[in-house]
């Protein structure tokens, strides 16, 4: 547990509020629209009940669990962040040394401020990349041989960002591209003195992994041409195709929320899916991926591996996760905060620890030491997953 009286991540969100900025909180906290999916996603695990057990003998409960043939000390990672430093300098570095010490996945995004080669050299075989295929093909295509290069076994492709999504924070703030600060900001950024001069201390921001493609940019000329190449409307399931042909192992699709959607991502070979509304930034009228999750696991069966994320905030929400079919799941936002309210060395790694302890507690509570086993029957009221396809949709594109 760590020192100094933190004890939750809804606790370190509270400190981060204070530490950071305005600008930066709100670009890290805030969602799409008038973030009603934000609030959805939190609300929807909160109605789950979890049906306790007595008198099962828990003395060996364990939070480990298999995914991909690998043994992971939890059923959770650290979800892709994109301009993560933005937190602090060395941010990124920091999430993946804790990743790799205390044994989860680390996913390293395609618009990290740190390369591949860097985050490799710390997560070692801990480390997964994300890709955003966007609209310059060669260019992503570069980026899958050097995630190869680098040894990364699982390629994370996500495909829940067709435009750039409309973040009223961010707008109100000015941290939009192109970059216009808002005197607001300005005023406030200056009443963070620890902050920016850590920023203006720590190396220039810039797209790392995109640096032979864009070297001579400015860091902000470099965010809008990445901006723009990343999302891209005219992205389709043969591109898909096309990136799993290229990559030879472990691939997952990021940012599906629909049954049919599941079962191409299967048909086409994915070995999973990241069941997410991308934690409420992007499409705001969405379903949060918790009460979307028992649709998926019935259309698509044992066919994929199915990662949640999306408002994971305890673990409780770990153990609703399972229960309600997922194998895994991702967090986001509380990794950024836990540097920030408790810095790089003991952040991260504190965030790991309460959610094991409290995912571990939970498990005895309900008479199931291992996390592969929680299933609909430990949800008040109990759900048994439907064997087969429900009718309907049916149809894969
Ligand atoms: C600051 C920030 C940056 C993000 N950048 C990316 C990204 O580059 N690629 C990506 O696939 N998802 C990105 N996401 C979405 C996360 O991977 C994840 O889906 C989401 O944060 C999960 O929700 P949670 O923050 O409620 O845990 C980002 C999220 C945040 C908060």
């Amino acid at each position: 547990m760590p020192s100094g009286g933190v004890f939750t991540t809804g606790q370190m969100a509270e400190i981060a509020r204070r530490r950071l900025p305005r600008a930066i909180f709100d670009f890290v906290e805030g969602g799409a629209g008038s973030e009603i999916a934000l609030a959805r996603n939190r609300a929807r695990f909160e109605e789950i009940a979890l049906l306790p057990q007595a008198l099962r003998d828990c003395a060996a409960a364990t939070s480990q669990v298999t995914l991909f043939g690998r043994r992971y000390a939890a059923p959770f990672g650290v979800a892709p962040m994109g301009f993560a430093d933005l937190i602090r300098p060395g941010t990124d570095r920091a999430l993946a040394r804790a990743a790799k010490e205390r044994n989860i996945p680390y996913v390293l995004s395609t618009a990290a401020t740190t390369s591949i080669e860097a985050i490799r050299d710390i997560a070692q075989d801990n480390l997964w990349f994300q890709l955003y295929p966007g609209s310059d093909e060669a260019m992503a295509s570069a980026l899958i041989v050097r995630a190869l290069r680098a040894g990364v076994t699982t390629l994370v492709v996500t495909v829940d960002i067709p435009v750039p999504a409309k973040r009223v924070r961010d707008l109100a703030n000015g941290l939009a591209i192109p970059l216009r600060p808002s005197l607001r900001t300005i005023l406030d950024v200056a009443r963070h003195p620890a902050w920016l001069a850590r920023a203006l201390s720590g190396p220039r921001l810039g797209m790392a992994n995109f640096v032979e493609n864009k070297g001579a940019l400015s860091g902000l000329k470099h965010a809008e041409f990445v901006s723009r190449q990343l999302s891209c409307a005219a992205l389709d399931w043969p591109r898909i195709e096309r990136i799993r042909a290229a990559w030879p192992h472990h691939m997952v699709i990021k940012g599906i929320l629909n049954p049919a959607d599941a079962r191409t991502a299967a048909r086409l070979g994915a070995d999973g899916i990241v069941v997410s509304n991308h934690g409420g930034r992007q499409l705001d009228a969405a379903p949060a991926p918790i009460e979307a999750l028992p649709a998926i696991r019935d259309a698509c069966g044992d066919a994929l591996t199915l990662i949640l994320d999306s408002g994971v905030r305890t673990g409780d929400d770990i153990a609703r996760s399972l229960a309600r079919g997922a194998d895994f799941v991702l967090l986001g936002r509380p990794f950024l905060f836990a540097v920030a309210a408790l810095g790089p060395a003991e952040g991260p790694s504190a965030v790991i620890d309460i959610l094991r302890d409290e995912l571990v507690n939970t498990l005895v509570h309900l008479g199931c030491p291992d996390p592969g086993a929680l299933d609909g029957g430990f949800l008040w009221p109990p759900r048994t997953h439907a064997t087969v396809a429900p009718a309907g949709r049916e149809e894969d594109r």
